[in-house]
């Protein structure tokens, strides 16, 4: 059964008194659950979360299918967002991505065996200046050749 910790339901509280309506609350609040969630937001933490903030469960369902940073299934401890729109894609973003899924032996999406990956192609993450680029977990990494990618994961504790 999924609960957040007690520093997760005080947050949730607090976010839901910074907002006009407690609706607009529920973003930052499913961000949340998804990071206790060891990376996704299932069924049940959409229906904890609704409870919690006394909202109808459609209205986080909603937030949560609209967007897709929140991942609807689980994913590998590190989930490596790869951009593949035009500047990451012009600079090989999408032949990066491929090197990434060959290198860790992962399919696109699919949690690795070890359970340590998933990668997942993305579009534009702002930072196109700087292509190609991934993001790993909350972290960015920009200016990237496949190589340096795939060293940058293999090295991640
Ligand atoms: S196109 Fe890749 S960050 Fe914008």
């Amino acid at each position: 059964m999924f609960e957040l910790s007690r520093e997760g339901i005080e947050f949730v509280k607090k976010e839901m008194t910074r907002y006009e309506t407690k609706r607009s609350a529920v973003i930052p609040c499913l961000f949340r659950v998804q990071k206790e969630n060891g990376g996704w937001v299932s069924p049940e933490s959409i229906a904890y979360l609704a409870q919690l903030m006394d909202v109808p469960e459609r209205w986080v369902q909603e937030v949560a299918t609209f967007y897709t940073m929140f991942n609807k299934q689980p994913v590998g401890k590190y989930h490596v967002q790869v951009c593949c729109n035009i500047s990451c894609a012009m600079a090989g973003g999408r032949e990066m991505t491929d090197k990434i899924c060959q290198s860790l032996g992962v399919e696109e999406g699919a949690v690795s065996k070890d359970r340590r990956y998933t990668v997942s192609r993305v579009e534009c993450l702002g930072s196109c200046g700087t292509a190609p680029m991934m993001q790993v977990n909350d972290d960015y990494y920009e200016n990237l050749s496949a190589d340096k990618a795939v060293k940058i994961l293999r090295e991640l504790e």
